[in-house]
């Protein structure tokens, strides 16, 4: 072999330049997506047009990208990627909460907020009441539990995409179990938005025909000592985005039920309980 690069013989000519002193997994990794690349590039045919167009595609999702903007993730998300490697990573027993994608609108060290205090902080939207328990497989109560949520406003944007218009820590808070393994809290019934589409992603979105909407969801990282975290959301069960969300991360057993109150805190009370299961040793 001469070690030059001929069509049929691409992948090896790539694949045989790692050395002994590759790092195994990164030599693992590479080998497999220079052989899966090559392949696509085969299969479609693709034309130097057509990569030259995904190098400008590639170009314009870094310069995109900002503090409070990350293309790179609406790009693993639109594509399924997010949601395969969660799923590979997150395989849970029957009936505890399943996992979800994270979304780029996390921000860590919310306010510790009492249970029952409210999370919305601009006044608008639909209020409603938040509520369940924190516990494990076999029903037992989980005290000390960390309910880490955050939200839309009622126009369909997170606070960190209108500073200055929102209030700081709009529609976010930390709340802690206490004995009964409960909580509770007041926010709004969220409402479904489009993810982030003025930039290269949102072109492909349209290319493909496809409309860039989520179904209306609130986020939540439940943690707790010894067991797993769970990363997930619960969606608003008639949202009319459910079968179609732009980042593929409904699951049926995270579609929960909002039922209109007639008085009490809020218009509307929406129970859920997070099932969670023992840490891997
Ligand atoms: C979100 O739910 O916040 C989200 C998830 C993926 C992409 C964009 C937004
Ligand atoms: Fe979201």
């Amino acid at each position: 072999m001469t070690g030059y690069f001929t069509e049929e013989g691409s992948v090896a000519a790539v694949n045989a330049r790692m050395t002994e002193h590759a790092n195994p997994r990164v030599k693992d990794i590479m080998s497999l997506l220079v052989k899966h690349l090559h392949a696509f590039v085969k299969e479609a045919r693709i034309t130097q047009d057509e990569w030259d167009a995904a190098i400008v595609f590639l170009t314009k999702s870094g310069q995109i990208c900002s503090s409070e903007r990350q293309e790179f993730i609406l790009l693993s998300d639109t594509l399924g990627v997010s949601m395969l490697v969660d799923a590979i990573n997150n395989r849970r027993e029957h009936g505890a909460t399943e996992n979800t994608v994270l979304g780029p609108f996390y921000v860590a060290g919310a306010p510790h907020r009492q249970m029952g205090d409210t999370i919305s902080l601009d006044g608008k939207g639909e209020s409603c009441l938040f509520e369940g328990k924190v516990i494990d497989l076999q029903g037992n109560l989980i005290a000390g539990a960390s309910i880490d949520v955050w939200s839309d406003n009622a126009d369909g944007y997170y606070d960190v995409q209108q500073p200055g218009q929102q209030p700081k820590w709009n529609n976010r808070g930390r709340f802690v179990t206490g004995s009964e393994g409960a909580y509770q809290f007041v926010g709004i019934k969220p409402v479904s938005y489009p993810i982030p589409d003025d930039g290269p992603v949102g072109q492909m979105l349209k290319h493909l025909g496809r409309h860039p909407y989520r179904p209306a969801h609130m986020h939540y990282i439940v943690t707790a000592p010894g067991y797993q975290k769970v990363v997930t959301h619960t969606f608003v069960g008639d949202d009319p985005y459910l079968a179609s969300d732009a980042v593929f991360g409904v699951k049926e057993t995270l579609v929960a039920v909002y039922e209109q109150l007639t008085d009490g805190p809020a218009k509307w009370r929406s129970p859920f309980d997070f099932v969670l299961t023992r840490e891997r040793s």
